[in-house]
């Protein structure tokens, strides 16, 4: 081991993504053992320290500290990596930017556009290494729709359409705010559906597709009022349970977008389909390890869709793993996107989708809002 250069992580949160990330470290230097860099997981932080120090006993840390800003005022640490609430993401990133420490987020970057602009100012004064946790893009079927629109094949594309439906908060005695309920708290999340699973539609939307010009949005509050965690009194609730909009890109496209967490049988039902002249590509999280495609060059006696089994060598990540034919899943996009991390302090190259990247997203994000409350289009402002 003493031939690779240490990159030694400070991670925030013992959460999901706490898990999912720790696993990318744990995971990267197995899988991808040409990268000249090799995480080192220093130390964890969560504000209780049973439950820290339980989680870095169990994931291998060195060590774990119950206040974040110890962890940016560590000299043995080199990248800070943020999987608090949202609300959480900005001071963060800005103090360990500002440290000189690189920087990985996860998603949304923040809640607001207001709030996520002076976190990508601070990196970019800072020019530390960055990127943020929109994973989708490193599923391989996803990673091949990418290289298959890019390579021209589906021509003009005239239609982006995409879903992300989950059924858990069909409960009114479900409370709002707090520990593991913090995502319907505008004041912990910034947006419901919209910043939480839209987000990750829309990035990768403008991945595959290029830029939202303008959006016409509605969004619904299904439960009004629920119990507050922190204070058990009924609060109002004020973030978005369902929200649809449509859209222009740039490139003339119309986009559909979905999302709720009231599609009663719906636990993570994230798709994309993209309709172009030549070709349709459609890709289900359900199903990861397929892309589907309908090509209309094929002979005619035998075209349809195609499912297509993503397991092969030549196609995205797939060399690093098993054998053709064998799958892999959810958390491989994380080990993935270490890894693409760490190659990128080997090339000097910006590991998408970076800060500035994920702000394209807010910016989306914050015009749909904006276009449900008004009742009107927003312009995105990215075109
Ligand atoms: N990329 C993805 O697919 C994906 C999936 C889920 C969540 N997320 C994002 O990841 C982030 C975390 O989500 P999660 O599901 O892991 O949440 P979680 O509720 O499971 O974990 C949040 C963690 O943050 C910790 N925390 C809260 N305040 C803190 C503070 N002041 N100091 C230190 N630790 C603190 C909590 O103790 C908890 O361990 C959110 O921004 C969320 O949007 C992304």
């Amino acid at each position: 081991m003493a031939h690779k250069k240490e990159l030694r992580i400070g991670l925030i949160g013992t959460g999901l993504m706490a898990r999912t990330h720790t696993n990318g470290y744990k995971r990267s230097g197995d899988f991808f053992p040409e990268l000249e860099y090799r995480p080192v997981l220093k130390t964890v932080c969560a504000r209780t320290e049973e439950k820290v120090k339980a989680f870095a006993e169990q994931w291998g840390y060195e060590s774990y500290e119950t206040d974040w800003r110890a962890v940016i005022a560590r000299d043995d640490i080199d990248a800070v990596d943020i999987c608090t609430p949202n609300h959480m993401h900005a001071n963060i990133a800005i103090a360990a930017a500002e440290a000189g420490k690189m920087v990985l987020c996860e998603k949304p970057l923040a809640r607001s556009v207001a709030e996520a602009q002076p976190m990508v100012d601070a990196i970019a004064k800072a020019g530390v290494a960055n990127t943020v946790f929109y994973n989708y893009r490193r599923i391989p079927a996803v990673t091949l729709i990418k290289q298959i629109v890019d390579s021209g094949k589906l021509g003009k594309i005239f239609h982006y359409r995409a879903n992300f439906l989950q059924d858990w908060t069909i409960n009114p005695e479900l409370p709002q705010g707090g520990e593991a309920l913090w995502r319907l708290d505008a004041e912990a999340a910034g947006s419901g559906v919209t910043g939480d699973l839209l987000a990750h539609c829309i990035d990768s939307a403008m991945w595959l597709n290029g830029p939202i010009k303008d959006v016409s949005a509605v969004t619904e509050t299904f439960i009004k009022e629920r119990v507050h965690q922190d204070t058990g009194e009924v609060t109002k609730v004020s973030i978005d349970d369902a929200c649809i909009f449509h859209c222009h890109f740039e490139n003339g496209a119309l986009g559909l977008f979905e999302a709720t967490r009231y599609a009663r049988g719906h636990k993570a039902l994230n798709t994309l389909e993209i309709n172009g002249e030549h070709a349709s590509l459609r890709w289900d999280l359900h199903d990861m390890n397929y892309l589907e495609m309908y090509d209309h060059a094929d002979d005619a006696v035998v075209r349809g869709w195609r499912r297509i089994l993503i397991t092969d060598s030549d196609q995205p990540y797939m060399d690093k793993w098993w054998i053709p034919g064998t799958s892999i899943g959810y958390e491989h996009s994380f080990v993935h996107q270490v890894a693409d991390f760490l190659k990128s302090l080997e090339t000097g190259e910006a590991c998408e989708p970076t800060f500035e990247n994920a702000l394209m997203t807010q910016k989306v994000c914050e015009a749909v809002i904006n276009s449900a409350n008004s009742k009107s289009w927003k312009d995105t402002g990215l075109v």
